[in-house]
């Protein structure tokens, strides 16, 4: 990592990750070298194209899936979208039921709501208080016209892993198809589509050491979705548009780097959170939100008595050069409560004390040792000002 991004200490992997050397030097040729268009016939354009399948091919290997299960995408909002309208179109003859939980990204809850408005019905699964559901209370949800379960592999507010295999077993036994957005997950855990017998799955290559800007979307064969944007036919017909083919070069470099090291990098992740955790645990009035166990390796998440609003705590956190925040990167200044806390049951204004921590393996044991001196002291500091314009 350059030492302009090592002077401060970033905290905010779950909003998005730095670029790994890895993934930029693979993008790098794609921007001028090898510009080539992958539709056009001649050598710059199947440079192109060559760079595109291979991409295709790092990231089905990646998670288990064949190449032609792959879709390009712009991004994890774009592949949630994607396969929650075309299943909806697909199976609208069977039904119009769809499962989802409340405590998912709004990738999927904005795109549930345009889904009811034209007359689909959605039944929210409310997660218990670490942020699980249960194969059960899935299993009870079910109806005779239900066509599609949607269920996050990993929280990106609170960190909780959830039981993917299991739920995914219970669509596979009714038949349902089973979508999980795995945006949070993907490169931070083993993530395989066969061990989780999902049918389609999200990624999004900045959440792990990716550029911004793409995505992928797995959708299991026999599945044939239906063209999601027209155009010139790219992505066999089904997602039109020129490919970003750096993108998408970084983005197979970045799953490539990340799932290999996840048996390292899991472990080291670990270790630093668990450190971190156990001394923010020593100050008074604060709790861990999320799955205590099952949690991604990184991934750190608080809420705190006596403090109103995490703003404060987030701006004084970032001047002593400290990036977190609050849990959401899309509500991170507004002053809404995010909306997993209260699905998990916190009230509203023990909910806005949130505040998210989530390393990556650039972190070192220094940086946890500043974040556990200074984050005690802005704590009391926040608590000590309670008349400040949010505190
Ligand atoms: C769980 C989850 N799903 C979807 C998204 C959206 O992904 P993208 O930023 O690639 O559109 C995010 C990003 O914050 C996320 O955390």
């Amino acid at each position: 990592m350059s030492e302009k991004i090592r002077e401060r200490i970033y905290a905010d992997n779950a909003a998005t990750t730095p670029v790994s050397e890895k993934a930029l030097a693979a993008m790098l040729p794609y921007f001028r070298e090898r510009f080539g268009n992958p539709s056009a016939i001649y050598s710059y354009g199947q440079e192109a194209k060559k760079a595109l399948e291979h991409s295709r091919g790092a990231v089905a290997k990646a998670i288990g899936a064949l190449n032609n299960e792959i879709y390009f995408t712009s991004g994890g909002t774009e592949s949630d979208n994607w396969a929650i309208h075309s299943v909806g179109a697909l199976k609208s003859s069977k039904g119009k039921h769809i499962i989802s939980t409340a405590i998912e990204h709004n990738a999927v809850l904005r795109t549930l709501e345009t889904m009811q408005a034209q007359g689909y019905e959605i039944t929210l699964l409310n997660p218990d208080k670490n942020g699980q559901i249960a194969a059960e209370a899935l299993e009870r949800a079910i109806r005779h016209d239900t066509i599609l379960i949607s269920i996050m592999t990993a929280n990106n507010v609170v960190g909780t892993v959830l039981p993917i295999e299991a739920l995914g077993a219970v669509a596979r036994r009714h038949n349902i198809i089973f979508h999980t957005d795995a945006v949070q997950a993907a490169g931070h855990i083993p993530v395989t589509v066969r061990a989780l017998s999902v049918d389609l799955l999200s990624l999004s290559a900045h959440k792990f050491h990716g550029p911004k800007g793409v995505g992928a979307l797995f959708s299991k064969i026999p599945l044939t979705l239906p063209p999601y944007i027209t155009g010139g036919g790219q992505e066999k017909g089904r997602r039109s548009g020129t490919e970003n083919v750096p993108g998408i070069a970084g983005m197979a470099a970045a799953l490539e780097e990340g799932a290999e090291n996840v048996p390292h990098t899991a472990p080291y992740l670990r270790a630093l959170r668990d450190k971190l955790m156990d001394r923010t645990l020593k100050i008074p009035g604060v709790y861990v939100t999320g799955d205590p166990v099952n949690r991604l390796p990184g991934h750190a998440s608080f809420v705190f008595e006596g403090i109103r609003h995490s703003a404060h705590v987030i701006t004084l956190l970032n001047e002593a050069g400290i990036c977190a925040s609050s849990g959401s990167a899309c509500s991170a200044s507004s002053t809404e409560a995010p909306h997993v806390l209260r699905a998990m049951g916190y009230d509203e204004e023990i909910a806005r004390s949130a505040l998210r921590i989530s390393l990556s393996q650039y972190n070192t044991e220094q940086d946890i040792d500043r974040i556990n001196e200074e984050l005690p002291r802005i704590i009391r500091e926040v608590r000590h000002k309670k008349d400040g314009p949010l505190g």
